[in-house]
């Protein structure tokens, strides 16, 4: 379906007012009640220039079909919940502009791949969590505790400062190859948290997150295949960070 310009009659739309144009989007459906497998839908629906994907999905669920089913919550590239295949590419839908990503066509949207899906693009987010949580997301001190703040130099927050801007949305796992092919690797998000950690002077147990990696399953597997620094809605060098804790693994410095 061409994206076609709805023009008032008489002339282009009246200044200040954002023209509008029909969008065909073809959605993965899948119900796990009824289905057996997976198939596709194509909806239309009328978007302005500055609409996002995740309008034209609430478009859909609000106005056509209530039974599509996708996760969203912040819907500001915050909570990392609406993570999907657009166009064959992960990206947030509340991120990504109808526009930029070719209208002409039917823009296909799909769950992401590599984890279990429960329902259309809602997947089961529960291994990537698991990996995530493997990795001791958390600070851990020794000793007493403090009378007073723990300081850190900016150069020693730098250090770490890029992967503390994930928000666990999972599109760079969900990229990656080497996920794709059994699921039992950790994956770029779970590598990422392990290095905000692993590189905060403040943190005593790099030493545990780096063995934990160590494994056949861990840092190893990643083949610098750059896939999940692409999908980072929020612009992390995932496959930086991955190289710098393999690094920390031979040297044992971080
Ligand atoms: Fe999402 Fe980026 Fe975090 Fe991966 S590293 S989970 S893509 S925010
Ligand atoms: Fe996968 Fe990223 Fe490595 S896509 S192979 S984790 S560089
Ligand atoms: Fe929260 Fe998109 S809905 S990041």
């Amino acid at each position: 379906m061409t994206a076609v310009a709805e023009k008032p009659a008489g002339g282009a739309a009246p200044a200040g007012e954002v023209p509008s144009f029909t969008v065909t989007l073809r959605i993965q459906r899948f119900n796990p009640e009824v289905d057996t497998e997976a198939h596709y839908e194509e909806y239309q629906v009328l978007a302005h220039a500055t609409d996002r994907v995740l309008d034209a999905l609430h478009q859909i669920k609000w106005e056509q079909d209530g039974s599509l089913s996708f996760r969203r919550s912040c819907a500001h590239g915050v909570c990392g919940s609406d993570a999907m295949r657009i166009n064959g590419k992960n990206r947030l839908a509340c991120k990504t502009l109808i526009k930029d990503v070719n209208p002409d066509k039917p823009i296909t949207v799909e769950p992401i791949k590599g984890l279990p899906v429960e329902k259309d693009l809602i997947v089961d987010m529960e291994p990537f969590f698991d990996a995530y949580r493997e990795v001791m997301p958390f600070l851990v001190t020794n000793g007493n505790e403090p009378t007073k703040e723990r300081l850190q130099s900016q150069a020693d927050k730098d250090r770490f400062d890029d992967t503390t801007k994930c928000i666990l949305c999972a599109a760079c796992t969900t990229s990656c190859p080497v996920f794709w092919t059994d699921g039992q690797y950790f994956g770029p998000a779970a590598i990422v948290n392990a290095h905000r950690f692993i590189f905060d002077s403040r943190d005593e147990a790099a030493e545990q997150r780096l063995e934990i990696l160590n494994d056949k399953e861990g840092v190893w597997r990643c083949r610098t295949t750059f896939n999940c620094s692409e999908a980072c809605p929020r612009g992390i060098q995932v496959t930086q960070a991955i190289q710098e804790v393999k690094r920390a693994l031979l040297t044992r410095k971080f």
